[in-house]
């Protein structure tokens, strides 16, 4: 029989050498199979797993050996404090993406009812943390995968959220006849033919929800060229990008008629999110 410390201790060494994190990606796997905290990993080393619990945690531990994103493997991501369902449909939810919803959160005032569209929503993270947060607020949130619109409207019902609603298709598509106070996207944003695609955790995710281009910038050039006939004026637009895209996002917002351009950076430093103001007579 096996012990929590003798699984972990196992579980670290098989991961040297695939996973960047061994003894963290051990410690998650073994709690989503005992269903435990880590204080309880800490408290009861010499706890013995059941058959049942040491098989399944083999079988785990070879998904992650294989290279199955953790988050995939226990099918949640935490982000802005809230759990998201996700599956291979999805992006996993990054924490710099937490940048651009505070930077919504602090902008627009949550008094104001705003009408808000989130593109390409994935999971749901961006459109949930900020329901969550401005339960006044009405979101459209909309995707091109139907699948990935699934485990939104998954994580909106978990979250008991009232004030989104789900539409599929092509970026604007969903909002014909339909004007924004404020535009959101983590739309794709990795050159085609980027190295980091075949590296990683990155690998299993969906290709669609990361590439987009020779350069990367083919969603955030329709977005910033294409969002002005979906605001109102003095609507916003808030994307986020790469790290090495933020003059190229900059002179597409310039061209797409926006004003007031705010570039922020994430808690790495990075520059990751452009917001600006749309003025009809900006363009
Ligand atoms: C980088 S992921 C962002 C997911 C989520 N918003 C987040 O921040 O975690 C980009 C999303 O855009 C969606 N997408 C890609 N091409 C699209 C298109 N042409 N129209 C609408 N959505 C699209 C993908 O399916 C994916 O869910």
């Amino acid at each position: 029989m096996t012990t929590i410390n003798q699984a972990l201790s196992e579980a670290r060494d098989k991961l040297q050498t695939t996973s960047p994190s061994p003894a963290v990606d051990a410690s998650i796997l073994l709690r989503h199979v005992l269903g435990c905290s880590t204080g309880h990993l800490f408290a009861w080393p010499d706890k013995q797993l059941s058959q049942q619990q040491a098989l399944q945690f083999s079988d785990v531990l070879q998904q992650r050996i294989e290279g199955k994103p953790i988050a995939y493997i226990t099918g949640e991501r935490e982000f802005w404090s809230l759990t998201f369902k996700v599956t291979s449909d999805v992006l996993i939810p990054r924490p710099e993406t937490e940048t651009l919803v505070e930077f919504v959160l602090e902008k627009f005032s949550a008094n104001d009812v705003l009408n808000v569209a989130d593109l390409g929503t994935g999971s749901g993270a961006i459109a949930c943390a900020i329901a969550v947060e401005h339960p006044q607020w009405n979101i459209i949130a909309t995707d091109a995968s139907t699948a990935a619109l699934n485990i939104a409207q998954l994580n909106a019902s978990a979250l008991n959220l009232e004030n989104i609603q789900f539409s599929h298709g092509q970026w604007f598509e969903p909002l014909t006849g339909l004007d924004f106070d404020l535009i959101i996207s983590n739309p794709p944003y990795v050159a085609m033919d980027d190295p980091h695609l075949s590296e990683g955790d990155v690998r299993s995710e969906p290709e669609a929800a990361l590439a987009s281009g020779e350069q990367g910038m083919d969603a955030i050039t329709l977005l910033a060229r294409q969002a002005g006939s979906y605001l109102k004026t003095d609507g916003w637009l808030v994307v986020e990008h790469g790290y090495d895209q933020q003059q190229a996002v900059y002179d597409c917002f310039n061209q797409g008629g926006f004003a007031d351009i705010v570039q922020l950076t994430d808690l790495a430093g990075l520059p990751r999110v452009t917001a600006g103001r749309y003025g009809k007579s900006n363009a």
